[in-house]
């Protein structure tokens, strides 16, 4: 059995704590024989900048580009807010996704059914929810040059960022929307600002035309990000894929995310283009969390997001599909037996640490099996 190359890369606070359970599930799976892992591991974000100055080395980036898959924790806290802006502990993330070409980010927000009650939303919305959001990753304005803070003759600064979108790059996005619908709902809304942003109607009209050109068996719908971010909270069941650029794909995310509970519950994946060769992509599976400096160090983090990253993991690189959905009902079937970490806790729940919550997961994950 050929080992999969797997990176990981904890990072800095709850990181380090979310993905020891990981580490956990993955010897488990190897010593059952089911997968033989090749694992390196390394630093990123402040934990690198510490070590190194920079907030990713070379040498993880060769890691990095030589491996299946990488499993990120978190990066950031507080002692780093005043490090120089190309070597803050984002610029690492940042760094994996621009020279791995990870274009293409997707976070799924499932509510568990033991969970409908903790939504931010009335249980009735969001009980049986199970949206997609393509998020473009490498492009768009957080990456569009000019960019830069100048300063004015009359003593003022003035600040410009660009948002830059080619066809090339809403292409892809769309084909990955659109794929990704047919082994689902069938439907894509795509959002942009086309009323107000060149990029958001030139965005319309290449996912319009990639629709056209061989995708026109799924349902595609038009909507403006703002009008999608009402309907998002107002009835988000009336969607399955969504697909949209790299910032408003940022915000809306965040936003169904609290649809489903917690921060703490949502796994994603990044993904870069398949390898015409091998088949293979590359690919970054991260919770949707940061480091959570608040509760860092404490054992108090919700592994879950991380666990089903790993789900994601075996779904979309290491041909396991049938493991992802027997690990993502392990996380179901804890939860339904009551178990919360204090993100996701109720009355009458019962309170659990990271590594209880990892080890009932894992424990539940072994009996499915
Ligand atoms: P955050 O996601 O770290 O935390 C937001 C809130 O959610 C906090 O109250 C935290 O305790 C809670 N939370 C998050 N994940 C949780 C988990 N697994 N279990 C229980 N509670 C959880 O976002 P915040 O506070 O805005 O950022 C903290 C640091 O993380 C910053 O330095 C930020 O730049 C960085 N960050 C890094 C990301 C990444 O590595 N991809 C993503 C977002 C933020
Ligand atoms: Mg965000």
């Amino acid at each position: 059995m050929a080992a999969h190359k797997l990176l990981l890369l904890p990072g800095d606070g709850i990181g380090v704590e979310v993905l020891a359970e990981v580490r956990r599930i993955l010897a488990f799976i190897e010593q059952k024989g089911i997968l033989s892992f090749e694992i390196e591991e390394d630093l990123v974000g402040g934990a690198a900048y510490d070590a190194h100055g920079v907030a990713i080395t070379d040498a993880a980036m060769q890691k990095a580009k030589a491996a299946d898959a990488i499993l990120f924790g978190a990066v950031g806290g507080p002692q780093w807010d005043g490090v120089p802006y190309d070597v803050r502990p984002e610029a690492g993330l940042l760094r994996l996704r621009k020279e791995l070409e990870l274009f293409a980010n997707l976070r799924p927000a499932i509510c568990y059914p033991a969970l409908a009650d903790a939504s931010a939303l009335k249980r009735e919305l969001v009980d049986g929810l199970d949206i997609v959001i393509v998020r473009e990753l490498t492009g768009g304005v957080y990456f569009g040059e000019p960019k830069e803070i100048t300063d004015l003759p009359n003593g003022q600064k003035r600040a410009v960022d660009t948002q830059v979108y080619e066809t090339y790059e809403i292409e892809r996005i769309a084909k990955v929307a659109f794929e990704l619908a047919r082994v689902r709902s069938n439907r894509v809304t795509s959002a942009e600002k086309r009323n107000v942003m060149k990029s958001g109607l030139l965005w319309n009209q290449v996912v319009t035309a990639t629709h056209k050109a061989g995708y026109e068996d799924v349902k595609l719908d038009h909507m403006l990000a703002d009008a999608l971010g009402m309907q998002l909270v107002r009835a988000p069941k009336q969607f399955d894929v969504i697909v949209t650029d790299n910032l408003f794909g940022d915000i809306l995310s965040d936003v169904a995310s609290m649809l489903t509970g917690s921060l703490g519950m949502l796994p994603s994946a990044s993904l870069g283009a398949e390898d015409p060769a091998t088949g293979k992509r590359k690919a970054l599976y991260e919770p949707v969390h940061g480091s959570a400096p608040d509760i860092a160090g404490k054992g108090l983090a919700n592994p879950i997001a991380m666990i089903a990253s790993l789900a994601m993991a075996l779904k979309y690189s290491l041909g396991k599909p049938e493991l992802a959905n027997v690990l993502d009902r392990a996380i179901s079937e804890v939860l339904a037996d009551g178990l919360r970490t204090g993100d996701i806790w109720t009355e009458g729940m019962t309170k659990v640490g990271t590594s209880e919550m990892g080890g009932a997961v894992l424990k539940k994950f072994e009996t499915l099996l």
